[in-house]
């Protein structure tokens, strides 16, 4: 698959179609069994070890429980802070005030960098991890699953600022997402994985339309659910259905 600068690929399917473990190797988490990772003209390293500080910083993912993604000891500011200075090695009033630039972009007002997570709502955690990622000044930010624990409503709020933001800064975004409203809304091209591999990929306008295989049919007809094997079951019901008749 292909990703540009300012846009998104959303990648689709059922629960345990390997959406998060292809996050997982772009990132350097897990290494690929196979298959190599280009990412801005070189090739990365496949696991973690091998990747320079750049390669870090520009490639940051945004995680479903923005609760466990953040340490809860740390405030808002030290959180925002920490890839500051890691990558930046901003300190002392220089990093205060980009810290003050990213709360501004993530439209969340001054009083909130002494807070710790606790103290805050879901989707404003969301916000924080958010502008961390953005702290490092990445190239693409992966999305697993980040609007899935808001409510509908706070969860357009944080597609629309990471859409404003991509526009901003021009960072490529993958998407993984379980909703195809979302999909619909917001990505460039979509890919759909069914067993570990990727069983449709290309622009959005085509992948949408008719001709679909099977499987891209029944995504698209049905709401998919986080529970493993209900798509099985849904096409045994099919069967079982078409045979009858
Ligand atoms: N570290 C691991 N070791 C062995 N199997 C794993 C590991 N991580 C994931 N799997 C398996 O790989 C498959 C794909 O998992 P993955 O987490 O990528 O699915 P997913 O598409 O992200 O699902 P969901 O929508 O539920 O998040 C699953 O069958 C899962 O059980
Ligand atoms: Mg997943």
């Amino acid at each position: 698959m292909d990703l540009r600068s300012g846009q998104t690929l959303a990648v689709v399917g059922e629960s345990g179609s390997g959406k998060s473990t292809l996050a997982r190797a772009i990132t350097g988490l897990l290494p690929p069994r196979s298959g190599t990772i280009r990412f801005a003209g070189r090739e990365l390293s496949r696991d973690l070890a091998g990747r320079s500080k750049d390669d870090l910083r520009e490639l940051q993912m945004i995680y479903q429980m923005a609760d466990v993604a953040m340490n809860p000891r740390h405030t808002v500011g030290q959180i925002i802070g920490r890839p500051l200075e890691f990558y930046f090695g901003l300190k002392g009033e220089a990093k205060q005030k980009r810290i003050q630039a990213l709360l501004d972009e993530i439209e969340m007002g001054r009083g909130f960098a002494d807070r710790y997570p606790a103290e805050l709502s879901g989707g404003q955690k969301q916000r924080v991890c958010i502008a961390r990622a953005l702290a490092a000044k990445p190239r693409l930010i992966i999305c697993d699953e980040v609007t899935s624990a808001l409510d509908p409503l706070v969860a357009d709020g944080i597609l629309k600022l990471l859409l404003d933001l991509q526009k901003v800064e021009g960072v490529a975004d993958l998407f993984i997402t379980h909703d195809l409203a979302t999909v619909k809304a917001i990505a460039d091209s979509i890919a759909v994985m069914y067993r570990g591999a990727v069983v449709r990929y290309g622009a959005k306008s085509d992948v949408l339309a008719p001709p679909y295989d099977d499987y891209t049919d029944l995504l698209l007809s049905s709401v998919p659910e986080m529970r493993l094997g209900w798509l099985e079951e849904v096409i045994a019901s099919r069967r079982m259905e078409s045979a009858g008749n």
